[in-house]
């Protein structure tokens, strides 16, 4: 499969793109709200908090906790409108166990992969391969490094790929799909990633269900005739894709 295109992906292109689509006073309140966030994260209380996770990354030798963001890659973060969160091992343990068929054969994909926790994650499950695709490089380079520490007894599947660029330059590859997104994207580029992936469809049906985690944006969801709903706790939904014009 061909790594995804990156797009134009500097700080520059992002705060064009953020005018564009919000206009000059949007833009400079997302980035007045993102700041003062991005400030009080700064704080003792909160910088303790964010290391709640770590538990995952000891028991597996690999750096996946959002606590070791550095203040760059948060300003980045920021700027391409994303925010790097890794998934918790028990819900995502729950959300595997909800899908409405084995995923022996499916390949394992998820756009916004950050660190690559989860495709650490799938890996104790007989996935064909697993695919990352992340917009920041310094987090698509964490994730290469963890594929290559991670140590499980329980890592069924070995084929693990993490690559850097836009989700929404991604190719799907000609075979079956769990895709997992985990809230990454803003409205207007998750829609434009349903959209490719309702085209990669229709040119070649197969078998693709989605993993919808933190449902802020499921009214876009509910938009898509093609996607039908299988499964939806208050936590995440997962969809059926159906080849269907
Ligand atoms: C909430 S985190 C989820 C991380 C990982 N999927 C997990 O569940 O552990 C979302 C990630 O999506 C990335 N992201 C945001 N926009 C993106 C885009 N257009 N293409 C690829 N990745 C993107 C962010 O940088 C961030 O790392």
């Amino acid at each position: 499969m061909p790594p995804p295109q990156p797009r134009e992906s500097d700080a520059l292109s992002w705060i064009r793109e953020a005018l564009r689509r919000r206009g000059l006073p949007g833009a400079l309140r997302y980035y007045a709200a993102g700041t003062l966030e991005l400030l009080r994260d700064l704080t003792p209380t909160r910088r303790k908090s964010r290391y709640s996770d770590i538990d995952y990354d000891f028991d597996h030798g690999v750096d996946t906790t959002w606590a070791t963001v550095s203040l760059r890659t948060r300003i980045r973060e920021l700027l391409s409108e994303g925010q790097y969160q890794p998934t918790d091992p028990v819900l995502f343990d729950q959300i595997l166990n909800s899908m409405p068929v084995p995923v022996e054969g499916f390949t394992f994909l998820d756009l916004g992969a950050g660190k690559g926790r989860t495709l650490l994650m799938a890996s104790k499950y007989p996935f064909r391969r697993i695919i990352g695709v992340e917009i920041l490089a310094e987090l698509h380079q964490a994730a290469q490094q963890n594929i290559v520490r991670y140590r499980d007894a329980q890592q069924k599947c070995f084929a693990i790929e993490s690559h850097a660029g836009d989700a929404r330059c991604f190719r799907f590859p000609a075979e079956d799909l769990m895709l997992y997104l985990f809230n990454p994207f803003p409205e207007p580029v998750l829609r434009q990633v349903l959209a490719n992936l309702h085209d990669s469809l229709l040119a070649g049906p197969r078998r693709i269900y989605v993993i919808y985690h933190n449902l802020v944006h499921e009214d876009v969801f509910a938009e898509q005739h093609w996607l039908h709903p299988m499964r939806r706790t208050h936590q995440f939904a997962i969809y059926e894709a159906v080849a269907q014009r």
